[in-house]
């Protein structure tokens, strides 16, 4: 099975790709998705923008919830718990992906943002990184998930992204082997990831002056 993205030899012949990353250290990406099932569409949809990522010239991780404890601060020290934690610091940029049940974003999905805490020790694991947020609904498009998870990017104090992708009827939108059919909805996950790599080139290294706030500083002053 090949790992390509659909995208890269028709639109590399047609100069169709974007090169923003070119001469650049590589955008680290982290990427999140809310399922445990077997043939997970937001899983195959999360693999498949890691793909176009690495086309694009980012690093990327994709972090499997499965053994993640729920969150209990009784079980911070677990090495999954760290684990998410490391790619956290480690990303420059994220990626969230969450199907719709019952209107909302799942409890899988919800349980790894809430390991990682607004503050931890001196740092802000999640303040000043950019977020890209996606969701998939089994039925007619709709926009519950992405709310949430904008939502809680805000109060994360992440960057998120304007763009973002809801693919409905997700059952019908995958081969056989997990790829994602070509489709508008394909062209839309695309362009939201380009968007977070030219959004992450321009602000990752303005992270700890994006973050540097009057409030904290007078605190710190006390
Ligand atoms: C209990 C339950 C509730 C669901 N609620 C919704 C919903 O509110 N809106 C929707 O579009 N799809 C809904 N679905 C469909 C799921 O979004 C769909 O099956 C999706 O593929 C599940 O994600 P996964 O494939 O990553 O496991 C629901 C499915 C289940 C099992």
């Amino acid at each position: 099975m090949t790992d390509l993205p659909h995208v890269s030899l028709a639109a590399l012949e047609a100069g169709l790709v974007n090169r923003d990353t070119e001469n650049k250290r590589k955008p680290n990406v982290l990427l999140l998705y809310g399922s445990l099932r077997g043939g997970s569409r937001s899983r195959m949809l999360t693999l498949e923008a890691a793909r176009l990522l690495r086309a694009m010239g980012a690093a990327t991780e994709v972090f499997d919830p499965s053994d993640l404890p729920h969150a209990n601060p009784e079980f911070a020290g677990d090495p999954r718990v760290r684990e998410l934690r490391e790619l956290c610091n480690w990303s420059d940029a994220q990626v969230w992906c969450s199907p719709e049940l019952h209107g909302s974003i799942t409890g899988i999905m919800k349980s790894q943002l809430d390991w990682l805490p607004l503050e931890l020790g001196s740092q802000r694991p999640t303040a000043g990184r950019t977020l890209a947020v996606m969701q998939l609904c089994g039925g007619d498009q709709s926009y519950n998930a992405v709310n949430q998870l904008r939502l809680l990017g805000r109060w994360m104090h992440m960057i998120v992204i304007p763009s973002q992708l809801c693919v409905p009827r997700c059952d019908k939108q995958f081969d056989a082997e997990g790829r994602m059919l070509l489709s508008r909805y394909y062209d839309r996950l695309v362009d939201v990831l380009e968007e977070l790599v030219k959004f992450t080139l321009l602000l990752r290294d303005q992270r700890s002056h994006l973050a540097d706030r009057y409030s904290d500083r007078i605190r710190r002053h006390d």
